[in-house]
Order: C-alpha cells, then sequence, then structure tokens
C-alpha cells in the first residue's frame, strides 16, 4: 500500500468515528490537508466553523495567515506541508478540546505520525503542544525550540496564527517577529534534509 492508501484507509475509519460526542455534531471531518510530505507536518488544535463547513484544515482567517507565514518563506501549504489537527472534529463555539476528546481522536493522530513519520513536525498553539510535550511552559517558553519527536523527527512549537491575529505589531521581539525567526529556522533545517 502506498502512504496515500494507508492515510485514506485511516480517514474512512475516522469518518465513522462515534467514539466522543463531537463525531454527532459534526458536519465533516477535518483529516487533513496538503501532499503527504514526510518532510513536514503541521500540527494544530481543532477544526473551526469554516473547517467544519469545508471538511479542511485551516481555510478561514489563520490559515490564510498561515499560508502567507509558509509562502514567506518559498513553502506552500498543498504541496510542501501536510497540516492536520489534535482532534478531528469541531467542538461547539470553538471551545478547546476536552481531555477526553483529544483521548478519543488520539489514536488517529498517532496513525498519521506513524503512516507519514515526517522529519519535521510543527506543533501549532498550546493544544498541539501539550499533547505532544510533556510539559506545563506556555507557548512563549518553548516557541522556537527544537525538541524529539516520535519517529526521529524534530518538533517545534510555534504560536498559533489566531494568536498572531489578535497581536498585530511586527515589531522587533513581537509574536509576529518572533514567529518569522521561527518560520525561518523551520526552512533552514527543511532544506538540509
Ligand atoms: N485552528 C486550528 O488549529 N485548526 C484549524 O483547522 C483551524 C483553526
Amino acid at each position: 500500500m502506498t502512504i496515500e492508501e494507508e492515510l485514506q484507509e485511516v480517514k474512512e475509519i475516522c469518518e465513522l468515528c462515534h467514539n466522543c460526542p463531537l463525531g454527532d455534531t459534526r458536519t465533516n471531518l477535518v483529516f487533513s490537508s496538503g501532499k503527504p510530505n514526510h518532510k513536514l507536518m503541521l500540527i494544530g488544535e481543532a477544526p473551526g466553523f469554516y473547517e467544519d463547513k469545508q471538511g479542511e484544515p485551516f481555510v478561514g482567517k489563520a490559515g490564510q495567515l498561515l499560508d502567507k507565514i509558509f509562502a514567506s518563506v518559498g513553502l506552500s501549504r498543498q504541496e510542501d506541508i501536510y497540516i492536520c489537527n489534535t482532534i478531528k472534529c469541531r467542538p461547539p463555539e470553538n471551545r478547546d478540546p476536552l481531555p477526553e476528546e483529544k483521548e478519543a481522536c488520539r489514536a488517529f493522530l498517532d496513525a498519521q505520525l506513524e503512516i507519514l513519520k515526517p522529519r519535521i513536525i510543527l506543533l501549532c498553539g498550546k493544544v498541539a503542544l501539550t499533547s505532544m510535550l510533556n510539559t506545563t511552559l506556555g507557548i512563549t517558553k518553548v516557541r522556537g525550540q527544537w525538541f524529539e519527536g516520535p519517529y526521529g523527527s524534530r518538533m517545534m512549537p510555534i504560536f498559533h496564527p489566531s494568536y498572531l491575529l489578535r497581536n498585530d505589531s511586527t515589531e522587533k521581539g513581537s509574536p509576529k517577529w518572533l514567529m518569522w525567526q521561527d518560520i525561518k529556522e523551520v526552512k533552514r533545517v527543511y532544506d538540509e534534509l
């Protein structure tokens, strides 16, 4: 089986999932986007309103900003990055996923990681951070640092684009400026792989 076929198989199982109540309220499952590029994977939080409607991650304003951030270092979201979320169904009112929802969905994220075996994993925001790294430190403390990830990967926590949308400054030291440094570092390592 190819990687695409393996992922498709997991997606089809996920489409039938009712392991938590979000399976009953979703419009669409939001499994992933982008080519299954094993060099770079981004894990976000959870689908929001537009993602739930369209069945694709990061299609709202936060997603548009993410596109711009990656484009600024020559990376295309469709070609170069496999994007998924910590949980695959939308929580009501876009609240943070509950621990039991993350637990119920974990096997699907683990399957995506196991099939893809990405070399770089970006943990986008605190939900992805706390799901993948055993830390009590906040995203502002650990963003931009490399950590050992599964299957010999390197993981870097980065700010969530929704946070950047609320913090408009691009001055040196601002969240947007820091994100720009982080993405340049990601691209540097990406080019070495
Ligand atoms: N925020 C996320 O973390 N994921 C999405 O898919 C959309 C918004």
